[in-house]
């Protein structure tokens, strides 16, 4: 009777199973005919990735799969084009004017970036990046005079100062015959300036016995444990996606951040101690906001910390990491842009300042074109707000419609940048760039919602890279494996090889 009894349930359970099986299967095939009722051009999907392409590894990112749908979009003649991330509709753009017009004519339409951050339960996941409309003008309003040039001139010397602890680890690695980590380098360079002016702590990453700093930085950005199957779910039902989500983060870096956010602040009040950094300029809007839409509270305080952390460290050492790789295998253009460096520094007396960084042309015509080819943010997204019809079309774009932007396919375009895989700074003099379409080089992304710390993630690279090239000359070590490839596997641009860089001292 008991084995019947389990029989019984066992038959129910796989009926239950297999007609949820069904149910989802009908529900994409309807789904899957979206782009082709509003006679959109669309790439084919498959159940059930629909055109994702990098299929449930540990971590799943859409971001190379932007590229691979705007250049089979751009291959077939289209200017847009409709694919499917598993059951979610994605309108791809692929003609630079369709670009301006969402990212800055028709901003209104397209106001927010992504709706999967659930801002009642996670007030500290609610910052800059993710927040959504109606409170992220408010806030960008808020934060935006952290960014100013005068800010940045604050924040120089600390930055400098961070780079002396770079320069003579390298120098440890170069006497002992060893080659440079150049990403774990630059990783541990920009977690301490970040550290430094975001936190207001030390963060020692030169010293491997505690770069705890970094390896929670790292924490924070990886997707977390089962994220393509949470992309899955998300993508039949939003609300519980984002419920899961919540729940599958990793907390312990949050925790952390949040405590060192805490006792900072609790000493600065205690002893009266100010620093000229971000913490402090977010902490006097906290207490002394000059109008009630001033004000920050503690939540926005942590979120925004945390939110520069993880937006200034990872982008800047990855720009000066492949700006590295570029100039030590193009010799040529490293001994160019040393010798402007040197130029420019003769004139202020050897000594690296910020109008200084401003006059050497060469070396950002350098990192554009690294940007070009490395843009560390590969995709931008925006989601339509508001029903829009695309221009010149009959065709309108419904609200909670996600868009996607390839800077890492722009960039790549033979027809903007002909021969694409060459590394040719000379692409960014200033007439070069007045006769190409102004959106087909978006490495900062673009519009009232571009990225906020531009000149400070300029800066810090800017600087890393002028004191790594007045101390070394750099070339390919034989155990870099060329070349270097774009992985999947994180949101991020980053190579699947490691990048040793020979090193010698000049
Ligand atoms: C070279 C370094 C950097 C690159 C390449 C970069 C790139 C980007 C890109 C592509 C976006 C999205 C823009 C869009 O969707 O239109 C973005 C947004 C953002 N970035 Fe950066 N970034 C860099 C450094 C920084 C730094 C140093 C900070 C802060 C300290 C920062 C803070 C932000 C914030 C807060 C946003 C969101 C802005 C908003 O939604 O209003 N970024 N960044």
């Amino acid at each position: 009777m008991g084995l019947f009894l389990s029989e019984l349930v066992a038959i129910d359970v796989l009926f239950v199973l297999a007609a949820s099986i069904l149910a989802i299967w009908i529900y994409f095939q309807h789904t899957y005919q979206y782009w082709e009722r509003k006679g959109v051009p669309y790439l084919k999907p498959t159940f059930p990735y629909g055109n994702v392409k990098v299929i449930f590894k540990k971590t799943l990112h859409t971001t190379t799969d932007a590229k691979t749908w705007y250049d089979e979009l751009k291959i077939k003649g289209h200017k847009f084009g409709g694919v499917y991330t598993f059951s979610r509709r994605r309108l791809v753009l692929v003609d630079p004017e369709y670009i301006k017009d969402v990212l800055t004519k028709d901003f209104n339409h397209f106001i927010d970036r992504n709706d999967h951050v659930d801002e009642k339960n996670n007030p500290k996941g609610a910052h800059l990046f993710n927040i959504r409309n109606p409170g992220w003008k408010p806030l960008r309003q808020k934060l935006t005079p952290t960014f100013t040039s005068g800010k940045m001139k604050m924040m120089f010397n600390s930055v400098l100062e961070c780079s002396n602890y770079m320069i003579d680890f390298m120098k440890k690695d170069v006497q002992d015959g060893q080659d440079i980590d150049s990403r774990e380098i630059m990783a541990a360079f920009t977690t301490d300036v970040i550290g430094s002016v975001a936190f207001g702590v030390e963060c020692n990453s030169f010293d491997n016995s505690k770069p705890e700093f970094l390896n929670m930085g790292r924490r924070l950005l990886d997707g977390g444990k089962f994220s393509s199957l949470l992309i899955f779910i998300a993508s039949i039902c939003p609300g519980i996606g984002k419920t899961l989500g919540a729940l599958a983060k990793d907390s312990l870096p949050k925790a952390f951040f949040t405590e060192v956010v805490r006792s900072t602040l609790e000493y600065r009040k205690n002893n009266k101690v100010r620093r000229p950094d971000f913490l402090q300029l977010l902490l006097d809007m906290h207490e002394e906001p000059t109008d009630s839409e001033k004000y920050v509270n503690f939540n926005q305080i942590v979120a925004n910390t945390i939110l520069f952390f993880i937006a200034g460290f990872d982008t800047s050492s990855t720009t000066m990491n492949f700006t590295l790789y570029e100039l030590a295998r193009n010799p040529q253009i490293q001994e160019k842009t040393r010798d402007e460096i040197n130029t420019v520094l003769a004139k202020y007396q050897g000594k690296i300042t910020y109008e200084a960084l401003q006059e050497m042309t060469y070396l950002q015509q350098v990192i554009d074109e690294t940007l070009r080819l490395w843009p560390p943010l590969i995709s931008l997204e925006r989601i339509c707000t508001k029903d829009y019809t695309l221009r010149d079309t009959n065709i309108v774009i419904e609200k909670g419609t996600a868009i996607e932007i390839s800077p890492l396919g722009l960039g790549r375009d033979p027809e903007y940048f002909p021969n694409p895989e060459k590394f040719d700074p000379e692409r960014f003099t200033a007439e070069e760039k007045l006769k190409r379409h102004p959106y087909v080089h978006i490495p900062f992304g673009e519009g009232p919602r571009n990225c906020i710390g531009l000149r400070f993630g300029l800066m810090q690279s800017r600087i890393g890279i002028i004191r790594v090239l007045t101390n070394f000359k750099l070339s390919i070590s034989s155990k870099t494996k060329m070349p270097l490839t774009v992985s999947s596997q994180y949101f991020l641009l980053k190579s699947n090889e490691k990048l040793y860089l020979r090193a010698e001292r000049i």
